[in-house]
């Protein structure tokens, strides 16, 4: 940190200069106040300073460097701002804070199998290092496998609180993937289930599935698991303007039987803050009629077929049996999955699964892994 001096610092109307790091940085007023050390509770860890109730917009009357921190004395109020120049530093350039749940993503092939993450369910739930782990798994790759589950419903829930909580849809908290004798959806059947990602007409998609297999001794029924992210990564070399259309147009999905009717408009592909790939919306089964200008289709539906094909490809798609006592954990909105058809008559299968949620996923992880703004 550069030393700065009382003369180095120049007072404007509404914010003030001062050098940081060997460059000039400009902090607005408000931000300055709003953001004051004192603004936030200790105990609570939230900001318990009022700006709505300042009696004046924030002004500042004088301005120093003491030691590690700059000092103001504010114009229109009784209060002294120390302010540690390691914030004003973070801070300088409008950029987000850093953020240790903002690994990048490893895209992965249909040769990952051997290599997927894998962890038992005693060593996620006893052990911090391997939750850690996990956790970063889920983050970079997108998907792991926890080993020797309890065959209780119980060691669903108890696997998914460790991230955070079960996430209900629509359908409810759980679902059963078994055959139905009046299926409501194509995955309570036994033919072949095409890659999607779940829930698509939920206005938020749940972030993370977990798929834990109870019972599996029927023929066929292999399971399909693809990287969005690697597919849609190619994609977007090989036809940029087709990636141009499935990133940037929204487009209707829905969900409707008896008594009820969910609709939703999502983006196919999904873009992070950096502009990066960071997931999928993709169900064939349940993209609704295309209410969009004809004329607008002429270039969607091909890039769609395009992208669809791609992502179809054996280069992308890890095909295995998941055994009974495993439980599959991944990132709905970037992995896309399926199922082989299979003969219902030759065995049981039957998969217990649930969501979570993303946010609360890297939530848990920070916390592992960081100490956040409010170390002690
Ligand atoms: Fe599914």
């Amino acid at each position: 940190m550069t030393q700065t001096t009382e003369a180095a610092i120049s007072l404007g109307e509404k914010g003030l200069t001062l050098p940081v790091s060997n460059r000039s940085a400009y902090f607005n007023y408000y931000w300055l106040r709003d953001n004051d050390p004192t603004s936030f509770n200790a105990d609570t860890r939230e900001r318990s300073f009022d700006i709505f109730h300042l009696a004046e917009a924030p002004v500042a009357k004088s301005a120093s460097v003491e030691g590690d921190a700059l000092v103001i004395d504010w114009a229109n109020e009784d209060h002294i701002t120390r302010m540690p120049l390691a914030w004003l530093d973070a801070y300088a350039d409008g950029t987000r804070r850093p953020d240790p749940a903002d690994l990048p993503r490893r895209p992965w092939y249909g040769d990952h199998y051997p290599n997927v993450a894998r962890f038992t369910h005693t060593e996620v739930m006893s052990d911090p290092t391997k939750r850690r782990a996990w956790l970063e798994a889920m983050i970079v790759e997108g998907l792991a496998v926890i080993k020797d589950m309890p065959d209780s419903d119980e060691g669903l829930t108890e696997l998914a609180r460790v991230m955070g909580q079960v996430r209900p849809t629509f359908f409810g908290d759980y679902f059963d993937v078994k055959t139905h004798i009046n299926p409501t959806n194509t995955a309570y059947t036994a033919s072949a289930l095409e890659l999607h990602t779940d829930t698509p007409a939920e206005e938020h998609a749940p972030g993370i599935q977990l798929l834990h297999m109870r019972a599996n001794t029927v023929e066929g029924g292999r399971n399909l698991f693809g990287d969005g992210v690697a597919a849609a990564n190619d994609y977007r070399e090989i036809d940029p303007e087709g990636f141009r259309l499935l990133a940037e147009t929204d487009v209707p999905f829905f969900c409707e039987h008896d008594d009820y009717d969910m609709r939703s408009w999502q983006r196919i592909i999904e873009l992070d803050q950096h502009g990066e790939v960071s997931g999928l919306t993709f169900s064939q089964h349940m993209l609704d009629l295309m209410d969009l200008p004809q004329e607008f289709l002429d270039d969607w539906y091909p890039a769609f077929c395009r992208f669809g094909k791609l992502l179809q490809d054996d280069k992308y798609i890890m095909r295995f049996t998941l055994q009974a006592g495993e439980c599959i954990v991944f990132d709905n909105h970037r992995i896309v999955h399926g199922r082989a058809g299979y003969t219902a008559s030759s065995g049981d299968r039957y998969i217990r699964g649930c969501y979570t949620d993303r946010a609360e996923m890297r939530s848990t992880y920070r916390a592992l892994v960081s100490e956040g703004r409010f170390k002690r």
